[in-house]
């Protein structure tokens, strides 16, 4: 059971995830000039104006998200359940302290502190895709360590259909640890390549943290692994605040950009929740527009089709709408599988295409807004994220609905 210092706990937690929202409201619009005059700005390339925005907000609110856990570290210490249950017996200060659940906390914080520096950088020195990849393996190696020494538990509990073959459970070692590298990765690149018109980036990841805390109450309320869910509370709860705040500043229009240092930070704190709650799995359901945002550029970013800097839609300044950016290429240019690929996705009429007189041939870049704006035509930029959030929480559902129902059919949780 739930007991009622953990309930204290996390009353502080959403006290300081509430001052964390004011603070962070208050300070995106002192900061503005700063970081223009710091040459942190991008153009926003959906406007009549193409106007100066400033670049790269996501150091600032990763910067209020770490100063608010840093305040809270030592309460789970002082009112949690853990340390109160050592109190009664010593009747003084705790004698057994829970180092677990401390190295916990302060890895984690120490993963996602190294993944805001590293994408500050990349917003800065404007890294190379490959970097991009390495980036958050790299940040990731502390709280892998910590899962090595806490659990060091690489057992995957198998679908009853396949329990004949393989058996209940199976430890599948180190490959384990390569998968949750990769769940680092693919969170924080995810987030980044789903992005180019006003909000998306904050919006979706609104979206995810919410159906996260919705995740761990409800698996509160079937009191399954307490520790694990609220350890992920902790942590999300101050994340969705601080987004909230920029969600603010970053909507249509946006005042403020959130930069690749945002994207790093959001992906790479659901990645740790849910490798540290134990719920890896779970998340990735969350993050199914991702997902199929990230398997229609496959042959963009593995360059099977040419791809440019700069993906997002195409601004028409006399309808004020996005229709789709695209891309010209020569069928001769691209390779065997890079032939394949058009070919299916056209057959399956998932991208336009336009012959030219000359042999070449059009179609959209392939990416979900574009996907959107093919199906939808020119749509103001406004309700174009608004459409892509409404995918994003209609997914979060479906989610649910495999997580629980479904899951149940596979195995016996
Ligand atoms: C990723 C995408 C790229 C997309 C870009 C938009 C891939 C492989 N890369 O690149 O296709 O164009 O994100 O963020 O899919 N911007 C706007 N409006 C917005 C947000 C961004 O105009 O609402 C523009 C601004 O000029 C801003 C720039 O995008 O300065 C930021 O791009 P950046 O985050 O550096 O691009 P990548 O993450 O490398
Ligand atoms: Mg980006």
């Amino acid at each position: 059971m739930i007991g009622a210092n953990s309930v204290l706990t996390l009353a502080v937690n959403i006290g300081i995830a509430a001052i964390s929202y004011v603070m962070t409201i208050r300070m995106i619009p002192r900061f503005r000039e700063m970081f223009i005059k710091a040459n942190l700005y991008g153009k926003d390339l959906c406007k009549k104006d193409e106007k100066v925005v400033p670049e790269s907000l996501g150091v600032l609110i990763g910067c209020v998200f770490l100063v608010a856990m840093f305040f809270f570290i030592p309460i789970p210490f002082t009112f949690g359940d853990a340390a109160s249950a050592e109190v009664a017996t010593t009747g003084g200060r705790s004698e057994v302290f829970p180092y677990k659940e401390f190295v916990e906390l302060i890895a984690a914080l120490l993963s996602i502190c190294c993944m805001i520096l590293l994408g500050f950088a990349d917003d800065v020195l404007d890294l190379r895709w490959r970097h991009k990849l390495l980036l958050p393996t790299i940040a990731t190696l502390p709280l892998l360590m910590v899962y090595y020494v806490n659990y060091n538990s690489t057992t995957v509990i198998m679908p009853k259909f396949a329990r004949m073959f393989v058996g209940n459970t199976l430890d599948i070692g180190i490959f384990y640890y390569v998968y949750m590298g990769m769940l680092a990765v693919f969170c924080t690149n995810a987030i980044n390549i789903l992005a180019g018109i006003n909000g998306l980036e904050v919006g979706q990841s609104i979206v995810i943290a919410g159906s996260i805390l919705l995740y761990n109450t409800c698996e509160f309320l079937l009191q399954h692994q307490l520790d694990a869910h609220l350890f992920s509370m902790y942590l999300m709860l101050p994340f969705l605040a601080v987004s909230l705040a920029l969600w603010k500043y970053n909507r249509y229009p946006s005042q403020v950009f959130v930069g690749d240092t945002y994207c790093y930070f959001a992906g790479m704190t659901f990645a740790v929740v849910g490798i540290l709650g134990h719920f890896s799995k779970t998340l990735i359901l969350f993050f199914i527009p991702q997902i199929l945002n990230f398997l229609y550029s496959i042959p963009q970013l593995f360059h099977f089709v040419p791809c440019p800097r700069h993906r997002l839609p195409k601004y028409d300044s006399n309808t004020d709408l996005l229709t789709i950016s695209t891309v010209t290429f020569r069928a001769e240019e691209l390779n065997f599988i890079g032939k394949q690929m058009v070919n299916i996705f056209r057959f399956l009429k998932l991208i336009s295409w336009k012959d030219h007189a000359d042999g070449r041939i059009t179609t959209n870049n392939f990416t979900l807004i574009n996907f959107v704006l093919v199906i939808f035509g020119p749509v103001h930029e406004n309700i174009v994220t608004y459409m892509l959030l409404g995918l994003q929480v209609i997914c979060s559902i479906v989610a649910f609905f495999i997580r629980y129902p479904l899951a149940n059919l596979f195995y016996d949780t």
